[in-house]
């Protein structure tokens, strides 16, 4: 127990308050530049900051992101009147939340398998950032299926830092996202999917056991239980949806504050309708709320129609709030494609 238990558990539960999911925009300087490049929007930090304070003040966000994922970068920016993101998020009813992984790199000795780097001076980043007014963190691990891969080395050193990193946040007041990704990329099976997350979980579980997490003070993001894109049996939903439920069951103790999702590639469409039939279907079987914490799945409708254009802002807004409050009704079990045209945007 740290100093910062009650508040922990406080700031974990109104992340997945019922109804409501986070929402990314953590995306790291070269992936925002690589999304931009693709629509031939210039790279520069101003376009980058723009395009998160656009995110970020959508009239009525709050009512179906409960926080949001600033990057490093984006937590030191401010609106264009000056004010600090961080500051205007918590003005707006919502909790700001900070990428705090440096990204993944190659892991030596295994070809094709990265390992999550960022624990050098984390404790004294995650103070300012606190200081800066961030109440949670991410940290992003990534698990590639391919040829022998996943290999033990790959899944025990990337569950050994996210477990460093998620008792280091919780010393230091910030609830730990706690994200092991399964990718999406490949030609796997979604029986692979399943062997590959019930061992990545089950991992991470023993990890953060291990280092001494307090469970009712976390929040984990998960990749669904999914076939690989290039797959040639594509998944329907019931199927997603079963596995992923049956997986989270096996590996994940009741006592975990909640589950919010990464949409990983998977279409705007197909990520709703996923989390959508989880809680139609499971929610009374699981001990945890399931919600979300997507980026791509929410932001792609609205980045394609901004085009780095001011006149732009207002209707790439209402994009945005679409795609948060069809989620919204997902986390809910209400959400269902005649939702889409609804509400204009299908
Ligand atoms: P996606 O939903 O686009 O996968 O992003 C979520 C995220 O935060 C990845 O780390």
């Amino acid at each position: 127990m740290t100093v910062y238990a009650q508040e922990l558990k406080a700031i974990a539960q109104s992340m997945v308050t019922r109804g409501k999911g986070l929402l990314a925009i953590d995306e790291s300087n070269g992936t925002c530049n690589n999304r931009f490049e693709k629509l031939g929007i210039p790279t520069t930090e101003e376009n980058r900051r723009a395009y998160r304070e656009l995110l970020l003040t959508t009239p009525n966000l709050a009512n179906y992101i409960s926080g949001l994922i600033l990057f490093d970068e984006t937590i030191r920016q401010t609106t264009k009147e000056g004010k600090p993101f961080a500051q205007v998020i918590a003005n707006l009813g919502m909790i700001p939340g900070i990428k705090v992984d440096t990204g993944a790199k190659d892991l030596a000795g295994h070809q094709g398998e990265k390992v999550t780097e960022g624990l050098d001076n984390l404790r004294d980043r995650i103070a300012e950032y606190y200081k800066m007014g961030a109440r949670f963190a991410k940290w992003r691990a990534v698990i590639t299926i391919g040829n022998k891969i996943p290999s033990d080395a790959c899944m025990l050193a990337n569950a050994h830092a996210l477990a460093r990193y998620a008792v280091l946040c919780q010393e230091g007041g910030l609830v730990p996202i706690v994200e092991p990704e399964v990718l999406i990329d490949g030609e796997h099976t979604l029986e692979q999917s399943f062997e590959v997350t019930d061992q990545t979980l089950h991992s991470v579980f023993n990890q953060l056991h291990t280092q001494g997490i307090e469970y009712d003070q976390m929040v984990l993001k998960p990749s669904m239980v999914i076939a690989g894109q290039e797959s040639s049996h594509q998944s329907s939903i019931d199927a997603v949806a079963e596995a992923t439920v049956k997986c989270l069951l096996k590996n994940v103790p009741a006592t975990v504050t909640g589950i919010a999702f990464l949409s990983g590639g998977q279409s705007n469409e197909q990520a709703s309708a996923h989390l959508n039939l989880m809680n139609e279907r499971f929610y009374d079987q699981c001990p945890w709320p399931i919600t979300f914490s997507y980026g791509r799945a929410i932001q792609q409708p609205a980045l394609d129609y901004w085009q780095g254009d001011s006149n732009r802002v207002a209707e790439a807004q209402k994009r945005l709030l679409h795609r948060a409050k069809c989620n919204s009704l997902a986390s809910l079990g209400k959400y269902n494609p005649d939702v889409e045209r609804e509400l204009g945007y299908g």
